[in-house]
């Protein structure tokens, strides 16, 4: 390995380097990792550790081996209630790893150096939130980004950057993507994870294929929806949750005033329009409510979706819809699910979602997940650990499943040096 370059980068298969192509014992690593997790907004602290959980294997593998390490990481944007420090993401870090991830409170500055300087074999620290440095998110090319304050003063301290941050794919900043021109880079093992599982299910699922669609952002899960629903290898495609009633509601059924209210902004005439034709074009393969669970008074009431009344709200799909949806998964190779089909934080509409995640595991297909609300509803019914595949990935899902370039994919692919 090292300078001879003896282990081929085409051992990972996907264009990048691995952590499997290079010796790092000793050596000063850069590890950009995605820990940007939801925040209480009242007690500014962390609502959900999952994502930096996600982030320990890489991180323990490179201590393991003999690695200096130092981590760069975001947290909100400036101006937002979540930009907050990245003190309790270490305390988080060290827990999980069961060894102690030194917060520093500087990015690129002397003491940020020291500190790097200081670093023993096994030992790692955590830099300031990098979205603190103005640089950090103006949309540039790599190799625009490598001539940034942040590229320039830290790249000379270290022999490897590793970016292992997944969820953050879809955004080309300068902490994700300034480091691959001038440092020898890596993908990180959740990286690696991630895109090796998330092409091949996307790509190549194993058929019948289905992909469930619930939460409430129908203009954003419209174009991928439209997407795969092209592809000659998704055989159905399911909308749920909100963004199914306002499916149906751009096909110009009536499903409730209070439920059309939540969706108002989302259905411009130009998504109604494409919904339509969408609709028209995927019979068959695309499949929306058939009934629906809506509030009475707080009571969990069920309507054919021609039925809902005038001023309803509709909080889940009902019973017909769920068993007809479980007939879909049970016969499925494949399951993916974004965003849960009702309601679930409130018992009297977790049905459509509690079924829906009975039927994925009790399937023998492979099933994903992905996004922060679908892991909370695995969590909740008991799913997670019978799940095949849980993703990191929310925006940088989305942008992989509609097959756009992700900019930390390709940057990673650019980079051929080694050391
Ligand atoms: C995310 O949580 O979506 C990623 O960490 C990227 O953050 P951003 O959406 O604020 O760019
Ligand atoms: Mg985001």
């Amino acid at each position: 390995m090292g300078a001879s370059g003896s282990r081929s980068r085409t051992i990972s298969g996907m264009g990048f380097y691995t952590l499997d192509d290079f010796d790092v014992r000793g050596k000063r690593i850069l590890l950009r990792i995605d820990v940007n997790s939801p925040v209480d907004e009242r007690t500014l602290r962390l609502v959900d550790g999952s994502k930096i959980r996600s982030s320990v294997p890489t991180l323990r593998e490179l201590l393991d081996r003999g690695a200096k390490v130092a981590i760069l990481a975001h947290q909100g944007r400036p101006g937002d209630y979540d930009f907050i420090p990245l003190n309790e993401h270490a305390a988080f870090l060290s827990q999980y790893l069961g060894r102690r991830v030194k917060y520093i409170d500087d990015l690129f500055g002397s003491y940020a150096l020291k500190a790097i300087g200081n670093l023993g074999e096994g030992e790692a620290i955590l830099l300031k939130n990098v979205r603190d440095s103005p640089e950090e998110q103006a949309k540039k090319s790599p190799e625009e980004h490598a001539e940034s304050m942040l590229v320039k003063q830290l790249a000379p301290a270290f022999d490897l950057f590793v970016n292992d941050a997944f969820g953050s794919s879809h955004r080309s900043h300068a902490s994700l993507v300034g480091f691959t021109p001038v440092l020898p880079s890596a993908a990180g093992r959740l990286m690696e994870r991630e895109v090796k599982t998330l092409t091949r299910v996307f790509q190549t699922p194993s058929r019948p294929s289905t992909f469930i669609f619930g939460g409430t952002k129908f203009a954003d899960a419209l174009p991928v929806v439209e997407r795969l629903a092209d592809r000659e290898t998704v055989d159905n495609v399911l909308v749920a949750g909100l963004a199914g009633y306002a499916f149906l509601s751009a096909l110009g059924k009536k499903v409730g005033s209070k439920t059309e209210q939540l969706m108002s902004k989302d259905l411009t005439a130009e998504v109604v329009a494409s919904a339509k034709s969408l609709f028209e074009k995927h019979r068959g393969k695309i499949r929306l409510p058939l009934d629906a669970a809506i509030d009475v008074e707080g009571k969990r009431h069920e309507c054919r979706v021609d039925q809902i009344p005038s001023d309803a709200s509709a909080k889940d799909i009902g019973s017909k819809t769920i068993e007809e949806f479980r007939e879909i998964i049970m016969g499925s190779r494949t399951v993916f699910l974004s965003g849960p089909p009702g309601l679930f934080e409130k018992e009297e509409f977790a049905k459509g979602t509690r079924e829906l995640f009975n039927a994925i595991v009790d399937s023998e297909a492979f099933s994903v997940i992905g996004g922060g609300h679908s892991s909370a509803a695995a969590v909740r019914f008991d799913a997670m650990d019978r799940i095949s595949y849980v993703s990191t990935g929310g925006g940088a899902l989305e942008r992989l499943m509609m097959g756009k370039q992700m900019p930390v994919v390709e940057a990673l692919r650019a980079s051929t040096k080694k050391f």
